[in-house]
C-alpha cells in the first residue's frame, strides 16, 4: 500500500497588515514590497492565538469534514520551528486540544521550514507500513514568521497551519518517497539561537544557500529519475517552490531554467522562463502574496493556491515540489494529482478565510508583536475589540509556568 493525502485544511490569522502600511511607517517606497518581494499583504497573529490554536484550528476541520473519531488518528506529526516549549511537542498539546487517544505516535519535527516535508515523507512511509487495520495520520505544518521591527525581513512576515490527512489508498494526492532529490548542508543562513524571539538572518546568503540547494536536490533527482539535463521540465505540468516571498519563485525558477538550458542563450533562457513560469509557476503564488511566508507550510500552502487557480485542470497532473529550510536542508519530488481533487477546493476555503480578513493599522500591529508570551494574561486587555472573532481555538495565558488554552 502506497499511503498519501486525502484531505487537506489551511488556518490563517484573521488579521493583516498590508504592505503599504509598513512601507509608509518604515519610510521604504512600496514598490520595493510589492514589485521587489512580489508581496501585498501579511498575516498578523493576535496575542491570543500561537503555533498551538492554529495547529488545532487547522486540524479540526479535518477530523468534523470526514467524519473521524480521533480515537483512530494512529499518528500525530507537527512541524514547527515557532515551538512553544523546549520539551513538551507542540504535537502533545493538539492531541489534547482534539481529544486524539493515547494509541498513537505523537511528535514534533523541527528542520526550520523544512520539518513540514521531512514530517509528511515520514508519515507517508509510517503509514504505507502499517497495512493491518487502515490507519490514518495527521500531519501539521505550523508557524508564525516574525522578524524584528524595522529588519530587512520584517516584510516577509506571515503566519499560518495546514494540516494533511495521511491515509492508505489517498484521496487526493499521493507523493513519491524513495526516488527524492535530496541535499543539506551544514550553514548559517538563518537561525533563531535558543532563548531569541526573532531569527538571525544573512539574507542574500540565504538566497544563494537555497540556489546551491535547488541546484543539488534537482542533480539528484534527475539521477534518480534517469533524466538527462534538460529534461525536467518536460518531465511536469507545474512546479512549486518554497515561497519565503512571492518573488523568491521567480529566482528559483530563473536558477532551474539556467542548469537546465545551459547551452541556450540569453535571449532563448528568458523566452523559456517567461512561458514556462506563467504556465508552471504562477498558479502557486497567490497564497504568499497575501499571507507571506509561513515557514514548515509554505509549500502546501503553494499547492493549495494552484488547486484553487486551477481547478479541474490540475486533476491528473505532476507537480514537482521544492521544499527548502534554512541551515539547510531540502528535497525536490514529486506529488501526482488524484481525479476529482478539485472538488476539496470548495471545502477548503482558502479564499474566503482571506478575504474575510480584518486589516489591522500600523499601531495595532506593533502592539501585537510586542508582548511577550509570558505577559498575556487570560484574555489579553487589547483583545476586547476582537473577541467576537476568535476562532475555535485560542492562548489565554500561563499558569504555574503551564500553558492554558480554551
Ligand atoms: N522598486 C522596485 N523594486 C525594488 C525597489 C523599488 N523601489 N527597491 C528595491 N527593489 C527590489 C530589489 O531590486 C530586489 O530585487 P531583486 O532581488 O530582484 O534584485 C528586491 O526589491 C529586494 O531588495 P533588496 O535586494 O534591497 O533586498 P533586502 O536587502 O531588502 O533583503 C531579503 C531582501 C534578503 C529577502 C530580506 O527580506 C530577508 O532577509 N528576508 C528573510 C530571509 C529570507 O526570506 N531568505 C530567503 C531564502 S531562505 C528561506 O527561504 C528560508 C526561509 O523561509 C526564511
Amino acid at each position: 500500500m502506497i499511503a498519501g493525502i486525502s484531505d487537506i485544511s489551511i488556518y490563517i490569522p484573521k488579521y493583516y497588515l498590508p504592505h503599504e502600511e509598513l512601507a509608509k511607517a518604515r519610510g521604504v517606497p512600496v514598490e520595493k514590497f510589492h514589485a521587489g518581494l512580489g508581496n501585498q499583504n501579511m498575516a498578523i497573529i493576535p496575542n491570543w492565538e500561537d503555533a498551538v490554536t492554529m495547529a488545532a484550528n487547522a486540524a479540526l476541520p479535518l477530523l468534523e469534514r470526514n467524519n473521524i473519531d480521533p480515537d483512530e488518528i494512529r499518528q500525530l506529526v507537527v512541524s514547527t520551528e515557532s515551538g512553544v516549549d523546549h520539551s513538551k511537542p507542540v504535537a502533545s498539546f493538539v492531541q489534547g486540544l482534539l481529544n486524539i487517544g493515547t494509541r498513537c505516535r505523537v511528535y514534533e519535527i523541527k528542520h526550520a521550514c523544512y520539518g513540514g516535508t521531512a514530517g509528511l515523507i515520514d508519515s507517508i512511509e509510517w503509514i504505507s507500513k502499517h497495512t493491518n487495520d487502515d490507519p490514518k495520520g495527521i500531519v501539521i505544518m505550523t508557524d508564525i514568521a516574525k522578524y524584528g521591527f524595522g529588519t530587512l525581513g520584517e516584510p516577509t512576515q506571515g503566519a499560518g497551519a495546514l494540516a494533511l490527512l495521511v491515509e492508505g489508498n489517498p484521496r487526493l494526492f499521493s507523493l513519491d518517497t524513495l526516488l527524492n532529490g535530496i541535499f543539506s548542508k551544514d550553514v548559517f543562513d538563518f537561525w533563531r539561537p535558543t532563548g531569541h524571539r526573532v531569527p538571525i538572518v544573512d539574507g542574500k546568503y540565504s538566497i544563494d544557500c537555497y540556489l546551491m540547494a535547488l541546484e543539488g536536490t534537482i542533480s539528484h533527482f534527475r539521477t534518480n529519475h534517469g533524466l538527462k539535463v534538460g529534461e525536467l521540465m518536460d518531465s511536469l505540468d507545474y512546479l512549486i517552490y518554497h515561497m519565503p516571498f512571492t518573488k523568491m519563485a521567480h529566482k528559483a525558477h530563473r536558477h532551474l531554467v539556467e542548469i537546465e538550458y545551459k547551452d541556450a542563450g540569453r535571449e532563448e533562457q528568458e523566452k523559456i522562463f517567461e512561458e514556462s513560469f506563467a504556465r508552471m509557476v504562477a498558479p502557486s503564488l497567490s497564497g504568499v502574496r497575501e499571507v507571506g511566508n509561513i515557514y514548515t507550510g509554505s509549500v502546501y500552502m503553494g499547492l493549495v493556491s494552484l488547486l484553487e487557480a486551477e481547478g479541474k485542470k490540475a486533476e491528473g497532473k505532476k507537480v514537482g515540489l521544492f521544499s527548502y529550510g534554512s541551515g539547510c536542508g531540502a528535497e525536490f519530488f514529486l506529488c501526482h494529482l488524484k481525479p476529482g481533487i478539485s472538488r476539496i477546493v470548495d471545502s477548503i476555503g482558502f479564499k474566503e478565510q482571506l478575504e474575510n480578513r480584518k486589516k489591522l493599522t500600523f499601531e495595532q500591529y506593533i502592539q501585537f508583536y510586542s508582548k511577550s508570551d509570558e505577559e498575556i494574561l487570560y484574555y489579553p486587555e487589547e483583545a476586547r475589540g476582537f473577541k467576537d472573532e476568535f476562532t475555535r481555538f485560542v492562548f489565554t495565558g500561563f499558569k504555574e509556568h503551564r500553558r492554558q488554552y480554551a
